[in-house]
C-alpha cells in the first residue's frame, strides 16, 4: 500500500497543521475547504508556522518552498479526493458534518484509499460505518500545534485490518511522529485523561477553590504541565472541550464526565478561548 497522494478535508486548527506536516514530508496534498477565504487563511497559517520554523533553523528555506509547492486547495470535496491515496478528515466534531463529508468521501474517492479521520472522541466504527468500506477507515488523532506535538494516537475501529493499521503507523513514522495504538472506545486514551482533568480544574474555579491563574500555576510549577489545564482549554477551544465532554458522558453514562456547570455556560456565552478572544483568559 503506497501513500503519495493525500487529501486533507478542513483547514482549520487540526487540518491546516496535519496539511503543514504531510506537505512538508514530501507528501502532494489537497486542502479541501468550503470557502476560497478557508483555505487562503489555512495556507497563510501554514506559511507562518513554516516561516517560523526557519527562522528558528529547524528547516531550510529550500524545505520551506518544496513544503508549500506540494500543496494545492479545492473548494469541491468529491474532486479534492478523487485522486487519493490516504483521506483525513479534519471537520467540526458535528457527527452530522462528518456523516456529510463521509458519504461524499465515499463515493468519490478511489477504491483503495485509505479513510482516516481525526476526530478527538467520535466512534471510529460509527464513522465507518457512514462508508462502504468500514475496512479501510482508521482514526489517526494528532495533537495541536500539530507541527510541534509527536504523539498520534492510531485508533482501530472494529473492522479496520491489520494492513490499513500497519500503512497508517509507517505514514505516522514518515512523519517524524510516534504512532501509538489504541481502541476505539470514548475519548480513546488522549481525551479519557485530559477532558477529566480540565472539568475537573474548571469546577475548582466554579467552586471558588482558587481563580483560573492559581490553577494553572499549581500544574504548572507543581506537576510540569507545559500550560496549566484552563489555559489549555482555551487552546484547544471550550467548545471542542464540551463536545468531547459530551462524548464521554454519553458513551460511558457515568456521571464523573459530567461537564461543569461553568464550561457549558461559558460556551453558551460564546467564550470559547482563543480563537474568540476570550475564554479563562483574555487574548
Ligand atoms: N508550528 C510550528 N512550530 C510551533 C508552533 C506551530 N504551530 N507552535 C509552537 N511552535 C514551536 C515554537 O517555534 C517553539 O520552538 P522551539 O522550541 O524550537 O523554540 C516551540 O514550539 C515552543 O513554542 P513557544 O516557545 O512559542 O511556546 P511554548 O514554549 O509556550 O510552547 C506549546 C507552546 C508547544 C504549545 C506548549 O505550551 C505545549 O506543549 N502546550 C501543551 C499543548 C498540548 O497539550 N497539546 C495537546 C492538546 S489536546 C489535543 O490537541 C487533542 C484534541 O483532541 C483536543
Amino acid at each position: 500500500m503506497t501513500i503519495k497522494n493525500v487529501s486533507v478535508i478542513g483547514g482549520g486548527t487540526m487540518g491546516n497543521g496535519i496539511a503543514h506536516i504531510f506537505a512538508l514530508s514530501g507528501y502532494k496534498v489537497t486542502l479541501i475547504e468550503t470557502k476560497q477565504e478557508f483555505a487562503d487563511k489555512a495556507l497563510t497559517t501554514i506559511t507562518k508556522n513554516l516561516n517560523r520554523m526557519v527562522a528558528k533553523e529547524k528547516i531550510t528555506e529550500e524545505a520551506k518552498e518544496g513544503g508549500l509547492a506540494n500543496i494545492s486547495t479545492s473548494l469541491d470535496i468529491r474532486d479534492g479526493v478523487s485522486g487519493a491515496d490516504l483521506v483525513i478528515e479534519a471537520v467540526p466534531e458535528d457527527l452530522g458534518i462528518k456523516t456529510s463529508v463521509w458519504k461524499a468521501v465515499d463515493e468519490a474517492a478511489p477504491s483503495h484509499a485509505v479513510l482516516g479521520s481525526n476526530t478527538s472522541s467520535i466512534s471510529i466504527t460509527k464513522l465507518a460505518a457512514l462508508t462502504s468500506r468500514p475496512q479501510q477507515f482508521i482514526g489517526m488523532h494528532f495533537f495541536n500545534p500539530v507541527p510541534v506535538m509527536r504523539l498520534v494516537e492510531i485508533v482501530r475501529g472494529l473492522e479496520t485490518t491489520d494492513e490499513v493499521y500497519t500503512a497508517i503507523e509507517e505514514t505516522a513514522k514518515a512523519l517524524k511522529k510516534v504512532p501509538v495504538p489504541v481502541n476505539d472506545m470514548p475519548g480513546f486514551v488522549s481525551n479519557r485523561v485530559l477532558m477529566p482533568m480540565i472539568n475537573e480544574a474548571i469546577f475548582a474555579v466554579y467552586e471558588g477553590v482558587a481563580t483560573p491563574d492559581h490553577v494553572d500555576q499549581v500544574m504548572k510549577l507543581g506537576m510540569a504541565h507545559p500550560m496549566g489545564p484552563l489555559r489549555l482549554a482555551d487552546f484547544i477551544g471550550l467548545d471542542v472541550c464540551l463536545d468531547i465532554l459530551n462524548v464521554l458522558h454519553e458513551g460511558f453514562k457515568d456521571p464523573k464526565y459530567r461537564p461543569c456547570p461553568l464550561l457549558v455556560k461559558m460556551v453558551d456565552a460564546g467564550k470559547l478561548g482563543n480563537k474568540t478572544g476570550e475564554g479563562f483568559y483574555s487574548y
